[in-house]
């Protein structure tokens, strides 16, 4: 029997850093189940997970043990052993636990094969690493990989690569991976890597509504792949409930029986699947000839680099003497929109809530000018070290802030509320948290404008959101500006509004979209 155990997060924010610093979250057993079964592959033998925590996997594995009458034996590894002393409280005995040894995976992992490999690796972001581990980490992917990954790799990416390594031929591996595995900087590199090397037979994602870790604000996937020659296709699957035992059920079967309530499966190229992006449904679909590209233009907002010196409150503008002249209005956090419009009123309001509205802006040609407020203003600015911050540093002067037009829509892109476009009726400028949408015909007009706001916020073209960019355990999304550039909206919704024909200033679009467009700011995470 499953047990359907509900994911809680501790209440308190200590608890929770604590746990983000040893990557500490437990998988519930309909999700262990299913990826023990597919590793097992019904034989007798040893079980292998690197990061065994309080032992779920190795519960799971007893429990199919016991239906089919296999002879299961475990070995792994565990960081902290508070941790694993609990397994014994979890349901397991002293023996099933002996072979696991108290160290670190990645930089101290066992020298030999396994048959049978089954993990949830620790989540633990590149910035959380400390930088000696993160040069070894580095130098280890140089070493398996045969190149160094981007910095932005976290502990679970180096979990992966260290487990498929030490994979028996013919083994078999399940992992459970946050979407970044798919979607980083560095997935290129990695999965080129895995798909030449490694058969991958399926990967499993899961609607927000049927999350294994509600709550934790991640997208996870399982990857289930074996060491042996690569193959051209794959399964691709969408689980739409949670807590039931349709996994399970689809992985015995051979892959074959699909509960059709509970989970959505198709086969898929493995080519398109890596363009696409493994975590993205395949895409565009073939009634879709046009992109959102061949109507607009699609910017970041601006990136300021120390948003707590350059952008403010009406109040601090005041006492500080800095004349309105040298400021702009700004919009700068997607939670300051609660709605699809920004309006005068929107301002006010944040204006009266103390929020910052104020950017300042100086192209700094025009420094003898300055009152001394300002000047004052700045060398307070230098005396903090802005002019060395990685950003600031490449502008001439210092201060100089990036330009942009005010766009008539926005689209904020990560929140959680759902991914949306904003009109931006105030006319102010956004900050990274939005793209800026510009009309691509900027001398249409109003209508015009009123006919691209509706294409905007057609349901399907909204839909089609989920088809690109990062995603988030909520159902946010990410989406960077090359990409939303390249979202597919249905010729229906174009001809709906009767756009003039010229308006199809490109012939429509074939190709799947690459996933790698990156903007020059810095994503951190
Ligand atoms: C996401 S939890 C998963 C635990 C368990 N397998 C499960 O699925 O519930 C990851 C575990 O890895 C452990 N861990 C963190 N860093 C590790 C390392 N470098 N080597 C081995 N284990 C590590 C953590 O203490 C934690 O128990």
């Amino acid at each position: 029997m499953l047990e359907t155990e509900v994911y809680k997060l501790p209440s308190s924010w200590e608890a929770r850093e604590l746990l983000r610093e040893k990557g500490q979250f437990w998988t519930p057993d309909w999700i262990a189940e299913p990826m023990v079964e597919y590793v097992l592959a019904d034989k007798d033998g040893l079980l292998f997970d690197p990061a065994v925590g309080t032992g779920v996997f190795f519960r799971a594995a007893k429990v199919i043990a016991g239906e089919k009458g296999l002879n299961v034996r475990f070995a792994g590894m565990e960081i902290d052993s508070t941790v694993l002393s609990q397994a014994i409280k979890h349901g397991l005995d002293k023996d099933d636990i002996v072979s696991v040894k108290i160290g670190d995976f990645v930089l101290q992992s066992p020298q030999k094969k396994f048959q049978a490999i089954v993990a949830n690796p620790p989540y633990i972001r590149h910035h959380r690493l400390d930088p000696g581990k993160k040069a070894q980490l580095k130098q280890l992917a140089a070493q398996l990989v045969g190149k160094p990954l981007d910095g932005r790799a976290g502990l679970h990416i180096y979990f992966l690569i260290r487990a498929l390594s030490l994979l028996e031929e013919n083994g078999r591996m399940a992992f459970i991976m946050p979407a970044d595995t798919c979607e980083g900087k560095f997935a290129p590199d990695l999965w080129a890597w895995i798909t030449r090397n490694f058969a991958l037979d399926a990967v499993i994602t899961f609607s927000p509504e049927a999350t294994p870790f509600p709550n934790v604000d991640t997208n996870p996937l399982i990857f289930l792949m074996r060491k042996a020659p690569p193959e051209a296709q794959f399964l691709w699957v969408k689980c739409s409930r949670p807590a039931t035992d349709a996994l399970k059920r689809w992985v015995r079967s051979g892959f074959k029986n699909v509960s059709t309530q509970d989970l959505f499966v198709i086969v898929r190229d493995l080519k398109e699947g890596l363009t696409t992006g493994l975590s993205h449904e395949p895409f565009p679909d073939a009634n879709t000839g046009y992109v959102l590209g061949d109507f607009v233009k699609v910017m970041r907002g601006i990136a300021t680099g120390a948003n707590d010196f350059f952008f403010m409150t009406i109040e601090k503008a005041k006492k500080l003497g800095i004349p309105e002249k040298h400021f702009v209005k700004a919009i700068g956090r997607t939670r300051d929109v609660p709605d699809n419009e920004i309006t005068y009123e929107t301002i006010e309001r944040l204006e009266r809530r103390g929020r910052p509205t104020l950017l300042l802006m100086l192209s700094g040609d025009n420094e003898e000018t300055f009152p001394d407020s300002l000047r004052r203003y700045l060398q307070e600015g230098e005396y903090l070290g802005l002019p060395k911050r990685p950003l600031i540093a490449q502008r001439k002067p210092w201060y100089k802030m990036e330009a942009r037009v005010p766009p008539p829509f926005l689209f904020a892109y990560l929140g959680r509320r759902n991914s949306r476009f904003i009109r931006n009726i105030a006319k102010v400028v956004p900050l990274t948290s939005f793209l800026c949408v510009y009309p691509k015909d900027q001398d249409r007009g109003e209508e015009h404008l009123e006919q691209i706001w509706k294409i905007l916020n057609h349901p399907d073209t909204i839909a089609n959101l989920s088809k690109i960019g990062k995603t988030y355990g909520d159902g946010a999304i990410k989406v960077e500006p090359r990409l939303l550039e390249k979202l597919p909206v249905p010729d229906h919704v174009v001809r709906q509004f009767e756009f003039p024909v010229q308006m199809r200033l490109f012939e429509p679009k074939e190709s799947y979209p690459a996933h790698t467009g990156q903007d020059a700011v810095d994503e951190g995470d």
